[in-house]
């Protein structure tokens, strides 16, 4: 077993639980990105994914929005993609710069789907190996400074990237399977189920100190699909990642904080209620009242500064963000229970001093908050 540094900041582990912390802790999607010109510097040289198998790569990566914001962030999140799960079950994904990712031989009709793998949980660790050493390089080289995050996407978010090949506007390819082929889907659903179960498990033994789901297409679905071909896989994970933690050898990392990002399906917030998820992530257009209201007091919520905030002048910046924290420091709960973050990931013509601002007002509006 690991011996890893101790933690020095456990603000969003406490936070994540519902415990007391003296301000909102902080952090960003995509704070490891085209954004910040070291990336793009270590990038030029580089394939996307030759860059996630390169633990050493990896770990600079994850540590360089540190460095940069020194003392600003409260979490770093592991370098690596939600894509790295179709790539285990034996298809191709390229990323095209300026383009996104690509899968030259998408999921085209039922039959595809045998000619996938199976992975079990050794398979996950022979195949993605080289995340769990990226998480144990880059948690014994953040010296406690701060948790580490892991990661996986919803099995609903990557069977539509399996079948579309790539970004849509429509999704209307992975919709068609839905409604033709529903016993597929399924199927293939909860194979990425035992997928991501496998591979979060494997995060959190490797190091990862709290984990998010993202379901970053989880508001293409309408609630009836969204009840039928996401929420109960999302659903299964949490239970099944802290029930094999529980009955495993460290039975403590069953309390590892665990995050669900549903984007853009605020039908789905009052399900979330009684899951086993401790956080729930909200994009910009869910209320923060409504929200909290939806889940009730058992749940902590992350976010949801519209990303697009980061080009407003920074005043506006500061102004915009004082109102989000006010809006979720909000009756019964004080402004506990509350990790700031954006309502969605940083975009690459982000100018990181904007984001130097947003941080900033996070730490000084939410200690004066707490002060009240
Ligand atoms: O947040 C972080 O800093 C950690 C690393 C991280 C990346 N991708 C690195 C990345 C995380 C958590 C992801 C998750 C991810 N990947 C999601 C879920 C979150 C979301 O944004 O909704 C999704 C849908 C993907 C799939 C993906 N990867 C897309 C659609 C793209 C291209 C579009 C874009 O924003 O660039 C990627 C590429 C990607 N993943 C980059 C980075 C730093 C840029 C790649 C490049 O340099 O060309």
């Amino acid at each position: 077993m690991a011996q890893f540094p101790p933690l020095q900041n456990d603000m969003i582990l406490r936070a994540a639980k519902g415990k007391p912390t003296e301000r909102t802790p902080v952090w960003v999607m995509r704070q490891a990105g085209r954004y910040l010109p070291e990336f793009r510097e270590v990038r030029k040289d580089h394939d996307f994914f030759s860059m996630c198998r390169t633990p050493e790569i990896a770990c600079e990566i994850t540590v360089q929005p540190l460095r940069r914001y020194k003392g600003l962030l409260d979490a770093a999140i592991i370098f690596s993609d939600i894509l790295v799960i179709p790539q285990a079950l034996g298809m191709t994904v390229e990323m095209v710069p300026g383009k996104g990712p690509h899968f030259p031989e998408p999921l085209v009709e039922p039959k595809d789907v045998e000619r996938l793998l199976r992975p079990g949980p050794v398979d996950i660790k022979a195949q993605l190996g080289y995340v769990l050493e990226a998480i144990t390089l880059t948690r014994h080289q953040l010296g406690g400074q701060v948790p580490l995050l892991g990661f996986v996407g919803a099995p609903w978010t990557l069977l539509a990237y399996m079948i579309e090949g790539g970004g849509s506007k429509t999704l209307s390819k992975a919709k068609s399977w839905l409604y033709r082929y529903p016993g597929a889907c399924h199927q293939l659903l909860e194979r990425l189920t035992d997928a991501c179960e496998a591979f979060l498990v494997a995060q959190i033994r490797a190091g990862a100190q709290m984990v998010q789901v993202f379901d970053s297409w989880a508001g293409e679905l309408g609630p009836a699909d969204y009840a039928e071909f996401s929420l109960p896989y999302n659903i299964a994970i949490a239970k099944r990642v802290k029930a094999a933690l529980r009955k495993s050898d460290q039975p403590a990392l069953a309390e590892t904080p665990m995050a669900v990002f549903p984007k853009g399906a605020y039908y789905a917030l009052p399900a979330y209620a009684d899951s086993d998820y401790d956080v729930v992530s909200l994009d910009w257009t869910m209320d923060p009242v409504m929200a909290r209201n939806a889940l009730g007091c058992n749940k902590t919520l992350q976010g949801n500064l519209d990303p697009s905030t980061l080009f407003a002048p920074h005043n506006s910046i500061r102004e915009r963000t004082r109102s989000m924290l006010t809006q979720f420091a909000g009756a019964p709960l004080h402004g506990q229970c509350h990790i700031a973050n954006l309502g969605h990931g940083m975009y690459p013509d982000h100018s990181p001093e904007a984001l130097r601002v947003f941080l900033e007002t996070v730490h000084q509006v939410s200690t004066e908050l707490r002060q009240r």
